[in-house]
């Protein structure tokens, strides 16, 4: 059986989706079977970050019963990916109740699960924390963040969801909270520190994420490294 990890943070924009993305490529460079799992039920981005058609079998689709995830999971850039369906008729009458049969199909397939949870504590991501069996917290170095992310951690402690740790990303700025801070603040290791790249954006925008278009980037480099701890050699 495979291991699920969610990456979870309590305000969107904090590059969740992206590392998401971009840390299931790297950990398919390095052999090992992964799949990324579009959870952001009302915010879905992996077609739109993974450049593939937005009519691609979804989890949204598996959610319905449509199809099985054996059908809905496609490979681009190198990594397995079970995208979300990113019109507003895929929303109507959406339920996540089948999302942990679904990610127990894939943890019977794929060695790594990483799912982008919605973020915040709404009934989608709650059960989407509930059904993986650990959480990386994502979030950015000022003080909305670190107290949205407080929020996040309660929860996930009260739900036994083990938290492997915290990465602030998009650091660099002038005001930022210095990470020991963040560290003593969550009393969470923090796993990584990833610093703004404008390289991001660009990679947005062309669809190609930034470890497959840019994998000697300082953010390539960086989720290179994450992929090591979590694999347990870095
Ligand atoms: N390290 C970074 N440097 C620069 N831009 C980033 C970085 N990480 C994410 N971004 C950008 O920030 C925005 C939000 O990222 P996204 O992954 O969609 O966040 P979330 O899933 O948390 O809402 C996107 O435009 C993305 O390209
Ligand atoms: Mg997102």
């Amino acid at each position: 059986m495979g291991v699920s990890v969610c990456l979870a943070s309590g305000k969107d924009g904090v590059g969740r989706s992206t590392i998401t993305v971009n840390l299931g490529i790297a950990l398919s460079s390095l052999g090992v079977s992964t799949v990324v799992v579009d959870g952001d039920i009302e915010g879905a981005s992996f077609s739109i970050l993974l450049g593939v058609d937005p009519d691609t079998p979804s989890l949204h689709d598996c959610l319905a019963c449509k199809t099985t995830s054996e059908n809905a999971v496609i490979e681009a850039h190198g990594v397995n990916a079970l995208v979300g369906g990113i019109g507003i008729e895929q929303l109507v009458d959406v339920s996540v109740n089948g999302f942990s049969n679904i990610l127990k199909e894939l943890t019977e397939r794929f060695d790594i699960v990483l799912v982008d949870s919605p973020a915040g504590l709404g009934t989608e991501a709650v059960t989407i924390m509930n059904s993986c069996q650990s959480v990386i917290l994502v979030l950015t170095p000022d003080i909305n963040s670190v107290t949205n992310t407080l929020k996040t951690l309660a929860v996930a402690k009260k739900l036994g969801t083990t938290v492997l740790g915290g990465i602030i990303n998009r650091t660099g700025g002038q005001y930022d909270i210095p990470s020991d801070k963040i560290e003593d603040l969550l009393r969470v290791k923090i796993i990584s520190e990833i610093g703004e790249e404008g390289l991001v954006r660009q990679s947005l925008q062309e669809g190609v994420p930034i470890y497959a278009g840019n994998p000697d980037s300082s953010f390539s480099k960086k989720i290179m490294d994450v992929a090591n701890k979590l694999i347990g050699s870095g």
